[in-house]
């Protein structure tokens, strides 16, 4: 068996290969990470010096920077080892798979360009306010008169990054916010993970209200509600659209593929890059699934970072 350090070193190599910035998908955590090289459970050492929070820097959620100078100080910094396949610190890594310039092979198309998706007579609303005044006074379905709150979504009207969940659970539906369950609280893990702030981005659902007893959305419901979604797509705009969970994704990309089948590939929704990923909530029952979802979160980080600087 080689050296843990040398072992935990080649594994750093291959997760910063892949683009990452941070661990949080991963079954490793940072704890076991500081354990492997034989750092102290206590406060890393080089952290600024307000004594006293040992215990949060000792939380999975410390500051990206505490943990890493606790692995340089640990003797773990990964050595500056060419890999030979030409990837840079910061560029696109070598092990994303690229097929003609692209960062993934292009996957299934739903409508052409932004233009298209209302065409003439879809809802005319023209703020996202609005938007949700409408979805708080719909009735094209029964689910308003079992529900507690609408849950329209919420985020950044400019943002570039929106993300799509299948419908309201129990904490969304008291608070009338999208993703503030414990699926939520994954779900920001993974964008601070992308360097977002839930701010910064746009989360919405399929469905704006809940199905009683969390079942599953009935195809009557969804296309009640989709003109919804469909407008909040076109007032936001976004550049990269995330689909979580099977029931975005087949909705938005009108299939019946599996997840398995639809990650690793840029679809397009109206023109914008769309990339399927497992829903938060089946992370929390499978975390193996955390991987992929890692791989699928930085390629739409990626496809982000490359439409901003016009690459
Ligand atoms: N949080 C996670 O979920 N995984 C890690 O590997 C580290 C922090
Ligand atoms: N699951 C979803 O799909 N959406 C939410 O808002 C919460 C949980």
């Amino acid at each position: 068996m080689s050296d843990p350090r040398e072992q935990l070193r080649r594994y750093l190599e291959q997760r910063r290969e892949l683009g990452e910035r941070e661990f949080v998908l991963d079954q490793l955590s940072v704890e076991e990470a500081l354990r492997i090289v034989g750092a102290k459970p206590e406060a890393p050492p080089q952290v600024s010096t307000d004594s006293g929070a040992s215990d949060v820097r000792r939380e999975e959620s410390a500051a990206p920077d505490d943990w890493r100078a606790a692995l340089r100080a640990a003797g773990a910094a990964p050595a500056a080892k060419k890999s030979g396949r030409g990837s840079a610190p910061t560029g696109i890594p070598a092990s994303t798979p690229e097929v003609g310039g692209q960062l993934a092979p292009p996957g299934i198309v739903v409508g052409t360009t932004s233009r298209d998706l209302f065409g003439s007579g879809g809802p005319s609303i023209d703020s996202l306010d609005s938007l949700a005044k409408a979805i708080a006074t719909c009735t094209r379905c029964p689910l308003y008169s079992t529900a507690k709150n609408p849950v329209p979504g919420e985020g950044n009207p400019d943002a570039d990054f929106m993300l799509v969940g299948e419908a309201p659970g129990a904490t969304e539906d008291e608070t009338g916010r999208p993703f503030v369950g414990q699926a939520g609280q994954l779900l920001e893990k993974i964008l601070v993970a992308i360097d977002f702030a839930r701010a910064d981005v746009f989360i919405v659902n399929v469905l704006k209200h809940r199905p009683p007893g969390n079942r599953n959305p009935r195809p009557e419901e969804v296309s009640a509600c989709s003109p919804y979604l469909v407008r909040q797509i076109e007032l936001i705009r976004p550049k990269v659209i995330v689909a979580l969970g099977t029931f975005a994704a087949q909705t938005l990309l009108e299939t019946k593929l599996s997840i398995g089948k639809l990650r690793g590939q840029i679809h397009r929704y109206y023109g914008v890059p769309l990339i399927v990923t497992y829903h938060p909530a089946a992370l929390l029952r499978n975390p193996a699934w955390k991987r992929p979802t890692w791989e699928d979160v930085q390629l739409a980080r990626r496809i982000l970072d490359r439409a901003v600087s016009g690459a």
